[in-house]
């Protein structure tokens, strides 16, 4: 039976690694592209999730940790550190681990959720908290990395963007060609980035290639929209903000790095970059655990919530196939499940342990 191999090996051909690479894998990639059947009739359109919280650690971000540790391990590093607002903390921790080098992750005190909290923790990194967001921490990162031996894992390595670019094959591959749209949660743009470079080397292929001598790549490359939550929206309000705050704490960022490679990416796909609220964001969310079955943590909503707010405002074209990055799983920040949608909290129902108590709680009494 077929296993899938990690976005490496199953993508060799088209990353930065000869015969002799030694691959850090946890096997990433290859996620399920869900059909969305409740956005897909809401927009008339035929919407997909690329499921990326179906990675080894949960998240999106394991598609560039394992190029990024790879690299880290080709070029003899000892330890690798990165900033993060959680997910690519657990995913550098994990693959650190497996390619037996140390891992120092630098956080914003008491904004990242607790299970990417714990991922870190579990898998032996050292972790410092700083008094500052995801910038300062990404600023302290990269003065460490030029001043003392240790190497950089944040998406400012170009390795992560190879590995990332990935997604964006794997979507032309499962479909047969690019989607007319892929709409994405946007943070510290290196995602953004990535995908763009992807569909952009498949097309370029398919346009330098004979007809018909290559497998499926894209004859075209789709607009890319990307999202950012309100009170960290950078990219839209065109400056940098000083003091991001959104429930999203993934996207919780001031001044993203892959600044100019993510408006090149909005603006040569002819797509577009926007902003969306807290709550429009925990409405998608629940709209993804409620009618499409798909759990995932608040940030990685900023997308679905971006597809409904342009639905609204008659933005979303019909009969398209538009394709839905979910960047991260809902257990990662599991708590605003539990919340009602004016703020309350959901409480269970608890019932003695008779037949006749739990079928008059489930009203079939
Ligand atoms: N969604 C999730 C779940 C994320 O964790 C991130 C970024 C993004 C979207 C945005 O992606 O930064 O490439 O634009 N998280 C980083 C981290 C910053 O440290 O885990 P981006």
């Amino acid at each position: 039976a077929h296993q899938w191999r990690g976005v490496i090996r199953e993508y060799a051909d088209r990353l930065p690694v000869t015969e002799h690479t030694e691959i850090i894998t946890l096997g990433e990639g290859g996620t399920p592209l869900v059909h969305a059947k409740a956005l897909s009739e809401l927009t008339g359109s035929t919407v997909y999730l690329k499921v990326e919280g179906m990675n080894p650690t949960g998240s999106f971000k394991d598609r560039g940790m394992t190029m990024a540790i790879t690299a880290a391990v080709e070029a003899g590093a000892k330890a690798v550190v990165c900033a993060s607002t959680g997910n690519t903390s657990a995913s550098a921790a994990a693959y650190a681990t497996q390619a037996g080098l140390k891992c120092a992750v630098l956080v914003p005190a008491g904004k990242i959720a607790m299970g990417k909290m714990s991922q870190a923790i579990a898998h032996g990194a050292e972790i410092i908290q700083i008094n500052g967001n995801f910038d300062a921490c990404l600023e302290v990162a990269r003065k460490l990395s030029e001043a003392y031996p240790v190497f950089l894992v944040n998406s400012v390595n170009p390795a992560r963007i190879q590995g990332q670019k990935t997604a964006a094959f794997e979507t032309v591959d499962f479909l047969g060609d690019a989607p007319d749209i892929h709409v994405m949660p946007v943070g510290n743009a290196g995602n953004i980035t990535a995908y763009w470079k992807g569909y952009q080397e498949y097309a370029a292929e398919y346009e330098s290639a004979a007809a018909g001598t290559l497998p499926a790549v894209a004859t075209r490359t789709p607009q890319l929209w990307g999202f950012q939550a309100a009170g960290a929206a950078p990219l839209v309000l065109g400056h940098p903000v000083t003091e991001p705050e959104t429930v999203a704490t993934a996207i919780r960022i001031g001044n993203p790095a892959s600044w100019d490679t993510a408006i090149a990416a909005r603006d040569e796909s002819g797509g577009l970059i926007d902003a969306v609220t807290d709550d429009e964001i925990l409405a998608a969310h629940r709209w993804l655990s409620s009618r499409e079955g798909v759990f995932v943590e608040p940030g990685s909503a900023a997308g679905v919530a971006g597809v409904i707010k342009k639905h609204a405002a008659g933005e979303v074209p019909e009969g398209k196939t538009i394709v839905i990055t979910v960047t991260g799983h809902g257990l990662k920040d599991p708590q605003w499940a539990l919340r009602t949608e004016d703020g309350g909290e959901v409480t269970p129902v608890k019932v003695d342990f008779d037949v006749v108590s739990v079928a008059a709680a489930l009203g079939l009494e």
